[in-house]
């Protein structure tokens, strides 16, 4: 029976900011069950109540606890994303400034994704040019004009992965255990989609703790296996040297034959993963994050990946934004 106690006392330790509606809820997906000849389960984290911000919203929920306890009035972070947008919505809701570094020009970017971060009144800086180092220039001195303007910055990982934002997808596991505990359901696999890494490292974070014995397996959004595995090794050192753990993710499993052309471009097996999700128990998934890990457990179910008798999660993280633009 795996044990709740050392997420606790790690989760403990940190305060959230009551951001969003959780626990979320897992319920059997009978349907896609029945077609995949396995019991397959979903947590809607597309539900996590706040400001359509999916897996977000646990990131920051602990992110914006620690910016509070440290005394931010202001957030600084960068690029146009559901992170970011997120972010400013819980900068709004709470009184402290929200400031983004937008590579390029306002053109650039999609008009909806604009408007709704005028909706938060966020502060967003364009800059000439996409560069990486250009962006993260333009970065470094807002930060610095900030606190030499007497401003207490707090500076927000862009999509929220690191150690703090992370402990969000242990308190998820944290769920995962209650659930198999309350219900008997234990899942052999535990399945979603990977890009900045916060999601895998704090879902692996709190199977380690509880000795929960099942197979997280991130389907790659963004990276090639080797890489994406480098940066979820990477954050998770991060995560193990500042709280004290002794761990190193020894069982990672990170597939990338579902990334299709790459970051932010739709496949095929991904329309129709997200087609027969839809059609067949009435979720929704976007085409980029979602819907290529639902490609995967699609595939899984027909290889024999995952087996008939066995119990597998998808974790819905959300993406509920981009189905509008
Ligand atoms: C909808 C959705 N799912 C999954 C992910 C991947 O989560 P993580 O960045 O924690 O790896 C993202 C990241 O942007 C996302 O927007």
């Amino acid at each position: 029976m795996p044990a709740i106690d050392a997420i606790d006392d790690l989760l403990g330790q940190h305060p959230r900011a009551g951001l969003g509606i959780t626990p979320t809820p897992i319920t059997k997906l009978a349907r896609l069950s029945e077609r995949f000849q396995c019991s397959a389960y979903v947590l809607r984290d597309d539900l996590t109540g706040f400001c359509l911000g999916g897996n977000k919203v646990r990131k920051l929920d602990y992110l914006i606890g620690d910016a509070i306890r440290s005394q931010a009035d202001t957030l600084v972070t960068m690029k146009a994303s559901s992170f970011s947008r997120n972010a400013a919505a819980a900068a709004a809701v709470l009184g402290l400034e929200c400031h983004v570094v937008m590579p390029g020009s306002a053109q650039c970017h999609n008009p909806a994704s604009g408007r709704l971060f005028d909706a938060l009144g966020t502060r967003l800086h364009y800059i000439d040019g996409q560069a990486e180092d250009a962006v993260q220039q333009a970065h470094d001195m807002l930060i610095a004009k900030l606190r030499a303007g007497g401003r207490s910055v707090y500076v927000l990982h862009p999509g929220g992965s690191d150690a703090i934002g992370a402990l969000g997808y242990v308190q998820a596991f944290r769920e995962i255990t209650e659930y198999s505990t309350d219900t008997g359901v234990h899942f052999d696999h535990i399945l979603h989609a990977t890009g900045s890494t916060g999601t895998q490292v704090g879902l692996m974070v709190g199977q380690n703790l509880s000795g929960y014995s099942t197979v997280i397996t991130g389907i790659a959004v963004s990276q090639p296996a080797d890489v994406q595995s480098r940066r979820v090794r990477e954050l998770a050192a991060t995560v193990s040297e500042r709280f004290g753990l002794d761990w190193v993710p020894d069982n990672l499993v990170v597939d990338d034959q579902y990334l299709g052309e790459g970051y932010a471009i739709p496949s095929a097996e991904a329309r129709s993963a997200s087609e027969l999700f839809a059609r067949a128990e009435g979720l929704l998934l976007d085409d980029v994050y979602t819907a290529k890990a639902a490609a995967a457990l699609v595939a899984y179910a027909q290889n024999g990946r995952i087996g008939t008798a066995q119990n597998v999660l998808f974790i819905h993280t959300g993406g509920n934004a981009g189905l509008f633009y």
